[in-house]
């Protein structure tokens, strides 16, 4: 049991998010609006450039029916989270200054590990590191550093701002008083957090991907139409996308990933199966709602 600890935990002020994709800007956004001061930090300045400005739309619209009677306050609201995030390409500048890491940049465990152990060498001893990985062990990715006691997992869900779960991970060298310190990091940003082992896929994806790819299958077998699968997901069991408009939401290449690295792992699961039909989507580049194509057309 994690909970039974009297560990104490350590202050949180201020937070670097490294990798400025689709998670790490959702992942800065959530942690701007909880009022902690945020580096959001990356190799490209274009990359960060469209990151401000999606961060920039997701607040506009989520702060349209919250302020809706009061259009100065949104704005205020809007001004004031941008304001607390610094944008840079700088890994020192952040990383000398947070008492929070959270890694989310590709999913490449030597990346993450030069990533990490340039970290380690730069942040201040106590400064907590983490990693938003859905793909990759959390203790294989602490290898690259000495605080192994300081490193644990936060797994965000996409849309970071609306989804309300935070994953988060302790492996077997997380120490009590860190792991208490992560929980409540995700309280403070208004997530709901539940605790999860260092196992693959957590909770929430070794259930997701497997059923995505149950489905995929059933399509394959001529069993329904795609879009009869959805739709019967969405009406029959209150999903609120069916698992070919999930699968198109997340990447089918992200996807793809996800099971081939776990097949490799555990190759005598077949639960870890791949798909031809996927591996002929991504094969075409058709990777869902990025590239305008998956399963279904975004294009028009
Ligand atoms: N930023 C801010 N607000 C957003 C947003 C964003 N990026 N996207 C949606 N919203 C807000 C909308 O403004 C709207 O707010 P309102 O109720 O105040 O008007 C609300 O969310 C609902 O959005 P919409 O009405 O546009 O659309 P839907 O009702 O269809 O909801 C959805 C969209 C929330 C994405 C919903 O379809 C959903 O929950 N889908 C499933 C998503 C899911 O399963 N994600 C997990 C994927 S797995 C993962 O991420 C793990 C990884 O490791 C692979």
């Amino acid at each position: 049991n994690f909970s039974s600890t009297n560990a104490l935990s350590r202050k949180i002020n201020s937070v670097s998010v490294v990798g400025s994709g689709l998670m790490g800007s959702g992942i800065a956004q959530v942690t701007a609006e909880a009022g902690y001061s945020v580096y959001l930090i990356d190799q490209n300045q274009n990359a960060l450039d469209k990151a401000m400005k999606s961060i920039q739309n997701s607040l506009t619209r989520s702060t349209k029916k919250r302020f809706n009677k009061e259009p100065d306050h949104a704005e205020r609201y809007i001004k004031d989270t941008m304001d607390r995030i610094q944008a840079t390409t700088e890994l020192d500048s952040g990383a000398e200054k947070s008492d929070l890491i959270i890694e989310a940049i590709v999913e490449n465990i030597q990346a993450k590990h030069d990533l990490f152990s340039k970290l380690d060498s730069i942040s201040p001893k106590e400064t907590i590191f983490t990693s938003n990985t859905s793909s990759l062990p959390i203790t294989e990715i602490a290898q690259s550093v000495n605080r192994k006691d300081r490193f644990g997992g936060l797994h965000f869900f996409n849309p970071v701002p609306v989804m309300k779960l935070l994953e988060v991970i302790k492996t077997h060298e997380t120490s009590d008083a860190t792991y208490k310190t992560l929980l409540e990091y995700g309280l403070s940003i208004g997530k709901t957090t539940v605790e999860c082992k260092d196992t693959p896929g957590f909770i929430v994806n070794r259930l997701l991907v497997p059923y995505m790819f149950e489905a995929v299958k059933m399509y394959e077998r001529g069993d329904a139409s795609f879009q009869d699968i959805d739709t019967a997901m969405k009406l029959g069991a209150g999903y609120p996308m069916g698992p070919f408009e999930l699968l198109d939401y997340v990447g089918l290449d992200t996807s793809k990933f996800i099971i081939d690295g776990w097949r490799k792992r555990y190759p005598n699961d077949s639960t870890f199966q791949s798909s031809p039909v996927i591996d002929q989507l991504v094969s075409e580049g058709r990777l869902g709602r990025k590239t305008g194509e998956g399963f279904y057309n975004y294009k028009k």
